[in-house]
């Protein structure tokens, strides 16, 4: 059994201090990555080995984080089917939307492993080269969110056509769900196989859903991946992210057997030590604006997070990811306040 903190938190282990990573870490409030970002587009900084382990590794060598999350995107899953994607400066994603079932019987699944194998090559590369003591994460999006885009045809405060179609359409939703539960098993499967030592759903708009919505298009699909990866990696650890999921926390870490959850700034942190077994490591979940405005504030709430969560297993995170205008010294600040004695 690896004796890192972060894989010893998600074995239920309360750590103390509790291990830390953010999510976002490696982007754009750090000038290295602006630099890098430059020479290439997003999707080809993905699929160049050279450039994402370089980025994966930048906040590791700055700050030395006890969790290196592998550069890449929740969205290249689609775009590995054949979905056309774009990334465009000031709007996000932008993928030619599934709203049918021809469009969705020209999704080719079995090209994403040709088509991701650099990001496999990364993952080998990072395993190399980080410390010893770093956890390397690997991570897709849960089905929701990525049918999420790939319905709407991009981001969206609402994502509307998709939650119509999950009403108007099942079948034709629940086929999409299916799809991505099958493609996104095998694309975890072979994260780890290349080297990651734990891997997070990321599913930043399962709070949309009511709770019968939530339980039949988060929470069944997740308990499926969970369980489909579970049988060929059985010790390899296992992080959701149902955010702004609210009361519905305690069902989704029950019926899907993950071994850590990501909690989102919302999340009272006394209720969730209520609504999560204690042998479920919680992640979280310092309000990214504190880390933005520094000083008394960030000191303040991260000390208030880590204490609320003494006893428990714990991975010191953001809710939300690191915003691109945080000063790269508050990253510092934070990650000493968080290992003070
Ligand atoms: O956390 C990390 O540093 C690892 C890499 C990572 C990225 N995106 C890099 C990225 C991870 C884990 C993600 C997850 C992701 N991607 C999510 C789930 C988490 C969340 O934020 O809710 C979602 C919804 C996406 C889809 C996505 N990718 C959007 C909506 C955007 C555009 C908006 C934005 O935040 O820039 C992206 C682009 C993206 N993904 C960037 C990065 C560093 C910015 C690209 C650039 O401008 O260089």
């Amino acid at each position: 059994m690896s004796d890192k903190s972060m894989l010893r938190a998600l074995r239920g282990e309360a750590v103390w201090p509790p291990p830390l990573w953010l999510m976002r870490q490696a982007g754009r409030y750090l000038p290295e990555f602006r630099a890098l970002r430059a020479q290439a587009d997003f999707i080809t900084r993905c699929m160049t080995p050279d450039i994402a382990t370089e980025i994966t590794l930048q906040p590791i060598r700055r700050f030395g984080m006890d969790g290196a999350i592998l550069f890449s995107d929740i969205l290249i899953l689609p775009w590995a089917m054949g979905q056309s994607l774009e990334f465009v400066e000031s709007v996000g994603p932008v993928l030619t939307p599934i709203r049918s079932r021809q469009e969705l019987e020209r999704l080719q699944p079995d090209r994403v492993p040709e088509t991701t194998a650099p990001v496999m090559e990364t993952l080998r590369r990072l395993r190399r080269e980080l410390p010893p003591a770093t956890t390397l994460i690997g991570f897709a999006g849960s089905p929701f969110t990525v049918a999420c885009y790939m319905v709407e045809g991009g981001g969206s405060k609402e994502f509307a056509e998709t939650r119509r179609m999950a009403y108007a359409d099942p079948d034709l939703f629940g086929s999409l769900i299916d799809l991505l539960v099958g493609s996104t098993a095998r694309m975890l499967c072979e994260q780890i196989e290349s080297g990651a030592e734990a891997v997070m759903l990321f599913d930043s708009w399962s709070g949309l859903l009511p709770p019968s919505q939530f339980q039949r298009w988060v929470i069944e699909p997740t308990r499926r991946i969970v369980q489909s990866v579970r049988a060929r990696h059985p010790h390899v650890p296992l992080i959701g992210f149902p955010r702004l999921a609210g009361t519905m926390l305690g069902g989704y870490v029950d019926s899907t057997g993950i071994n850590g959850v990501g909690l989102d700034s919302a999340v009272n942190l006394e209720v969730a030590k209520d609504l999560v077994r204690p042998d479920v490591a919680l992640q979280g979940n310092l309000d990214p604006f504190a880390l933005l405005t520094g000083g008394k504030a960030l000191t303040e709430q991260a000390l208030a997070v880590r204490e609320a969560l003494r006893g428990r297993a714990h991975i010191f995170n953001l809710g939300h990811g690191v915003l691109p205008q945080t000063p790269p010294e508050h990253v510092a600040e934070l990650v000493a306040t968080v290992r003070q004695g």
